[in-house]
């Protein structure tokens, strides 16, 4: 089918991405920005195995869901994705999602923790940059565009501050790196102080939740789930230990990758290391630890072999705090000897398809 031509549409379901399904003559379409029933037309502008995803040119027929955007950028930019229905409507298509990923595992009733806002929540937020097209901005990336978002309400107050100061007279051209010409930056608030890191990784001034009130939330409900009584606590991905440090414990041991060297709690590994676990198991053993509870809370990818993981360390009860519920289930999917006894979405990211699951399992 040729790029850019028109073709008809009819949504039939929104998927996990929160794009909008239409299978006119067979042929599946992906449209975000549209809601169940919805018809109109579609621009192609990519196709793959037979499937293709188009962007929306007009409606025919719209949702009585359908609500003006917030954000003039709405309709171009790739990064919300459900603000043009209410939150109501986005925290249903969420969880509706959630459980249809889980289909194959008996997943309990899913508690949904709400935002307390749609915008203005993200501690950080990367942009995009072309210093030789002389634009800033999220990535489209389907097209390769670069879409300029001066007026963007995601981030916190001091984030779109300084997102406002560097499209000011196009300042950003003056202070960006020109060595390479085009990559990335990240406006990241953080300990009282905004920071732009020029092409480093995501978050390399150190991780924090991006959204600090919904953090709070999640530490609430894994210290409800926990209990009161001290316990051995193994804390993977732990970051600077944000999601166990206020649980009381008679022995911890916190593992991520550390830049920089920690008390005798931490300790450096890379969890993706075919030799992890036998390192971990080491240091536990050394510290006469036998974790009661594990957490973790890996990055997107997950961890594939958590099976092996609870079959060495055989903690009593798990928290597995997950940013991509597709790998989430995946995972599970391969542990037996566990129930799974509890299930949270958690909306740290708002008008957006993404958001955290917190699952909960007890060994047998
Ligand atoms: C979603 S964050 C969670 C951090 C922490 N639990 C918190 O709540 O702030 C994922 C963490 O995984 C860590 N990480 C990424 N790749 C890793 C690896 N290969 N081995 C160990 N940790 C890794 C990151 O440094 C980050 O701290």
């Amino acid at each position: 089918m040729r790029q850019n031509r028109p073709v008809p549409f009819k949504i039939s379901s929104i998927d996990s991405l929160g794009q909008g399904v239409s299978k006119i003559s067979e042929r599946i379409t992906f449209i975000p920005k549209t809601l169940s029933g919805e018809e109109g037309e579609a621009e192609i502008q990519a196709e793959k195995k037979g499937v293709a995803f188009a962007r929306l040119k007009n409606l025919t027929k719209s949702s009585p869901e359908r609500i003006t955007p917030v954000c003039i950028h709405f309709d171009r930019c790739p990064s919300c994705h459900y603000l043009h229905t209410s939150y109501e409507q986005e925290l249903i298509l969420k969880k509706e999602n959630f459980e249809k990923l889980f289909r194959n595992l008996p997943l309990p009733e899913i508690k949904v923790i709400p935002a307390p806002r749609r915008t203005g929540y993200r501690n950080r937020i990367q942009l995009h940059y072309d210093t030789k097209k002389r634009t800033l901005g999220m990535l489209d990336a389907r097209s390769s565009e670069i879409i300029q978002v001066p007026n963007c309400l995601i981030g916190e107050d001091e984030v779109l501050k300084k997102l406002k100061e560097l499209y000011s007279n196009e300042l950003w051209l003056n202070v960006a790196s020109k060595n390479p010409e085009s990559v990335h930056v990240e406006i990241y608030h953080k300990d009282g102080a905004t920071h732009l890191n020029w092409n480093r990784e995501y978050a390399s001034g150190g991780f924090t939740q991006v959204f600090q009130e919904m953090n709070e939330k999640l530490r609430i409900e894994i210290a409800d789930w926990y209990g009161t009584e001290p316990k051995k606590v193994l804390d993977l991905f732990a970051g600077d230990g944000n999601i166990s440090n206020n649980l009381p414990n008679s022995g911890r041991l916190c593992v991520d990758i550390y830049t920089e060297p920690k008390e005798s709690e931490f300790l450096s590994q890379s969890l993706y290391d075919e030799k992890a676990l036998s390192r971990v198991l080491n240091v536990l053993k050394k510290k006469n630890l036998t974790p009661d509870i594990l957490i973790l809370d890996p990055p997107r990818s997950g961890l594939i072999d958590l099976n092996k993981w609870l079959e060495e360390i055989t903690p009593a009860r798990v928290a597995y705090v997950s940013c991509d519920p597709h790998t989430l289930v995946r995972d599970l999917q391969r542990v037996s000897g566990y129930h799974l006894t509890g299930a949270l979405l958690l909306d740290f990211f708002p008008s957006t398809f993404h958001f955290e699951s917190l699952i909960f399992l007890e060994r047998k």
